[in-house]
């Protein structure tokens, strides 16, 4: 059984897909070890506690928050790493350290809407400005060029023509990132 952290900065409705795909069989060769937080009002942390699975705040505001991060990492000797609507960019000495062992979810076809500065609503913002027709949902291995890594699972979604960034939003949250991710998680983990 692989050990995940879950790395959160918001609402964790990827986290809690994951955890559901955890009692309902879609994920059965990991097990969320530990929920980390760069924010400590995050939703996320509840949904942790409410499913009984460790979870800590390392706010992202401390001087050594990344070190923090590397330690609370290495102490639980994690298999692998979900960035699951985490906000905080991390270093490439972040990235070089758990090297290949680091996964996102971003809600966009990658190459599209990605890279420094869209995040959350900013994509989906940008997805209906550009008048895509087809967008969605990305896992990628996480390197150290934001959202640069080699591309694990996508799957589109249409954008409607009365859609606003947060309808889409939604949409491609339920109907592709909830979907992609556990399923990447289970066969990173299954070793497939
Ligand atoms: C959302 O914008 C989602 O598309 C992206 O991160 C944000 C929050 O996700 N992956 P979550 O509800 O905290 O998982």
């Amino acid at each position: 059984m692989k050990k995940v952290a879950v790395l959160v900065s918001g609402g964790g409705t990827n986290l809690q897909a994951i955890l559901d795909a955890e009692v309902i069989g879609t994920i059965k060769s990991a097990k969320v070890d530990i929920v980390i937080s760069d924010n400590e009002g995050a939703f996320a942390l509840e949904r942790a506690k409410a499913s009984e699975v460790d979870a800590i705040c390392i706010s992202k505001k401390l001087p050594d928050f990344e070190d923090k991060l590397i330690s609370a990492l290495d102490e639980r000797a994690v298999d692998l790493i979900v960035l699951a609507g985490f906000l905080s960019i991390l270093s490439p000495k972040f990235t070089k350290h758990f090297e290949g062992r680091i996964i996102n979810i971003h809600p966009s076809l990658i190459p599209s809407f990605c890279g420094k500065g869209y995040y959350g609503l900013k994509v989906h913002e940008a997805a209906l400005a550009r008048g895509v027709k087809l967008t969605g949902a990305t896992v990628h291995y996480v390197n150290e060029i934001p959202d640069g890594g080699k591309i694990i699972a996508q799957r589109a979604v249409a954008v409607l023509p009365d859609d606003t960034p947060e309808s889409l939003q939604l949409r491609v949250m339920k109907e592709a990132e909830h979907i992609i991710l556990p399923r990447a998680i289970e066969s990173i983990c299954s070793g497939e």
